[in-house]
């Protein structure tokens, strides 16, 4: 509810956050991951409201320094940090000195004389989130590098879980589609079985990384037989530009295998649902006759999450900064 000055009440705080950067997934405890959940709670309903301004953040600054480029990700990150209070300043490279040559390295160096206390960056270079939080004082928290990792993807993308099956205990996924790109499917596998929930990746075999046994999941290479009785089916875009060489014969020969359909989706639980992080190509990994259902897909509500989550990390980064 607003107060007298206008501003909204604050949710109640959670305990103090462990970490000091968020980085990977598999630096998380379950009880880190439990933390930040908890803490997105209820600023779902905080969201919902007409007045969505706190101060929890008021005087601290936050860079959103992007490399590869980005719809969702960078708008909720950008929201969640003014809906939090912060002066947020938005990067990318076309419009940053990266473009003139300068070294990612000289770039943090740069960033860092500026103070800020949050930095969250995107980078199409794996480890490129861990090479930056050496460099600089501030917490770092990465938006997705490269192949490697997308830990608020997959943080929004349990909560959404969690939200709509009330656990996520024992909750049958089926993560499918272009696995080895996928910094999506990295952070999700580790994240979902962390919290859990049994992971199935489904892919060709061109598609699936050769580590993947060691994600926790089992690995389906028949997207009929790997989606039989899930509970949700969550797609991965087809990451073409990761791509050098033949991955897959056509984008019209993939879809006819593994792009989900409502033919292929009845083979998954009654009612499963249908997620995808976005963007999605429809048509390809995805048929927009079921993106669009609006009883079972998720689509539109992982957005949604998406600031809530994001406002919970950036709280719970300030915070232990603040105390450290
Ligand atoms: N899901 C996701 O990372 O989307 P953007 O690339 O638009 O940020």
């Amino acid at each position: 509810m607003p107060t007298r000055s206008g501003k909204a009440d604050a949710p109640p705080r959670a305990e103090r956050f462990r970490l000091h950067h968020l980085l990977a997934i598999s630096d998380l405890k379950r009880e880190d991951a439990d933390h930040l959940l908890a803490r997105a709670e209820p600023y779902v309903s905080f969201l919902e409201q007409k007045s969505k301004k706190l101060d929890a953040l008021r005087g601290r600054t936050q860079i959103n320094l992007f490399f590869e480029s980005s719809t969702r990700t960078q708008a909720s990150f950008e929201l969640a940090g003014k809906r939090m209070g912060a002066d947020v300043v938005n990067m990318s490279v076309r419009t940053s000195s990266v473009s003139k040559g300068e070294t990612l390295i000289d770039t943090a160096a740069t960033l860092n004389a500026m103070s800020p206390d949050l930095l969250v960056v995107r980078h199409p270079s794996s480890g490129a989130a861990a090479l930056l939080a050496r460099k600089v004082s501030c917490s770092v928290i990465n938006a997705g590098d490269g192949q490697h990792e997308h830990p608020t993807q997959a943080l929004l993308d349990a909560f959404t879980i969690r939200q709509r099956l009330g656990t996520l205990e024992g909750v049958e996924i089926a993560i499918c589609g272009d696995v080895m790109h996928s910094r999506v499917a990295r952070s999700n596998a580790l994240l979902l079985t962390l919290l859990g929930a049994s992971v199935r990746l489904v892919g060709p075999p061109t598609l699936m990384p050769a580590d993947a046994d060691r994600w926790g999941a089992r690995v389906h290479h028949d997207m009929k037989s790997g989606i039989a009785g899930a509970d949700v089916v969550m797609m991965l875009r087809l990451q073409t530009e990761r791509m050098q060489g033949g991955y897959v014969p056509s984008a019209r020969e993939f879809f006819w295998f593994y792009g989900l359909d409502e033919d292929k989706l009845k083979h998954a639980k009654p009612g499963a649902l249908v997620m995808h992080p976005g963007p999605m190509n429809r048509g390809v990994e995805i048929d927009s006759a079921v993106a669009d259902r609006v009883d079972v897909s998720l689509i539109e509500r992982q957005v949604r999450m998406g600031v809530a989550i994001r406002m919970a990390v950036l709280e719970a980064l300030a915070e232990h900064g603040a105390n450290a």
